[in-house]
Formats: structure tokens, C-alpha cells, sequence
């Protein structure tokens, strides 16, 4: 499957992808890193993996629909499979949803349906909770709110702060995005026309 990445940041989660499409029995190649941001350290990551990269400033459109329609036209060169998100800081519109129905996942640092939206950590830490986690999951129009592909959990200490919590739970988002991406390239968990998840067997 040819998968193109979107990517805000870093992009440890896109890298962790691309390490798991170097095994030989992966379903998926990396086709191209897409960015918002053109000093995303992520795209001199996937240049130096001799990935197709393009980003696409914000500032640099009028508006929304235009910097989504730019993008939209870079992934209809790239023929992509899939889309996943990683670490991409933007919300998609519902047209740009439906041009890739059940066909985008996105990595989000909680265990959904738990905070959904930012600063997850802190909030974890704050609600008392023992245990955080990562959550893969199918794309839809509400924010962090589609059907769930693959989930991890780490321990929250009672030490914790939020950055020794979101290092702790992106060693383990690096594990969960190729599973997750694994089991959709290879047709195990699909989205439903009505939103709903079906699995092939226990996966
Ligand atoms: C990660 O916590 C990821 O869960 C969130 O963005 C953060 C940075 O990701 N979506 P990356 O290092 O840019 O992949």
C-alpha cells in the first residue's frame, strides 16, 4: 500500500513508520511526507530516507479551503493508499475526510475516548489516572473521534510530569503506528461505510 505521512513537528511517529516499512514482509511504503510547517524537523528526516517531501506554509494560502486544496492536489500526484497523520497540528476539513473516507488514521498521545485535543498529559496527570496511553484511529469529521484501530497503555508515576509522561507514551506510540498501520494496509481492520470498525479474526 502506498502511504503518504502529514506531519507538524518532529515527526518521530513518521520515522517510526518508515523503519517498519524497511521490513522486507511490511504492507506499505512511504510514498511522501507532506508538512504545514516548511521548518518541520520531520521532512529533513525523510529527505535524509530519500522520501518525497513538499510543505505547504499556512501563510503562504489565503485560506483554509486553499492551503487544503494545494495539499489535495500534492497527494493526487503521490497516489496514496492511505493518509496518516503524525503529530499534524491541523484539523482536515469534512471534504478532505471524504475524499479519503476510512482511508486516514491519526495517532493521538491518549487513550480515546479519553482527552480527546491537546495537552492530554497534563490533563492525565491531573485526573488521577494510573495508567495513559496511545490511541491509533480511523480519521473522521469530529476531532480525535473516529473508530479505534489499535491502543497502548503506559503507567502514569507518581512523579510524573507531562514531559516524562509524553516520553514515556511516544517510546510506545513508536511501537503501536506500524501495528496499526500493519493491520489496515493488509485489509485486517477496515472502517464501515457507517462508521463502524470490522476485524478479520482477533486483531
Ligand atoms: C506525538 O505525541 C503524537 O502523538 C502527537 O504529536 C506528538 C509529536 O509527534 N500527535 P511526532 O514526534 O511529530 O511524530
Amino acid at each position: 500500500k502506498r502511504v503518504a505521512v502529514l506531519i507538524s513537528g518532529s515527526g518521530s511517529n513518521m520515522m517510526a513508520l518508515a523503519d517498519a516499512c524497511r521490513e522486507s514482509d511490511f504492507p506499505a511504503e512511504i510514498v511522501a511526507v507532506f508538512s504545514d510547517k516548511p521548518d518541520a524537523g520531520g521532512l529533513v528526516k525523510a529527505e535524509g530516507r530519500g522520501i518525497f517531501t513538499s510543505a505547504f506554509a499556512r501563510k503562504d494560502y489565503p485560506g483554509k479551503p486553499e492551503h487544503e486544496a494545494a495539499i489535495l492536489a500534492a497527494l493526487e500526484q503521490a497516489e496514496p493508499d492511505l493518509i496518516c497523520l503524525a503529530g499534524y497540528m491541523r484539523l482536515l476539513s469534512a471534504d478532505f475526510i471524504r475524499r479519503y473516507q476510512g482511508r486516514i488514521i491519526n495517532i493521538h498521545p491518549s487513550l480515546l475516548p479519553l482527552f480527546p485535543g491537546l495537552h492530554t498529559h497534563q490533563r492525565a496527570i491531573d485526573a488521577g489516572m494510573k495508567i495513559a496511553g496511545c490511541t491509533v484511529h480511523f480519521v473522521t469529521e469530529g476531532m480525535d473521534e473516529g473508530p479505534i484501530v489499535a491502543q497502548a497503555a503506559v503507567p502514569v508515576l507518581p512523579d510524573d510530569t507531562a514531559d516524562t509522561l509524553a516520553a514515556r507514551t511516544l517510546t510506545v506510540e513508536h511501537r503501536t503506528y506500524p501495528l496499526a498501520l500493519r493491520l489496515v494496509a493488509e485489509g485486517l481492520v477496515t472502517m464501515l461505510e457507517d462508521g463502524r470498525i470490522a476485524r478479520s479474526g482477533y486483531v
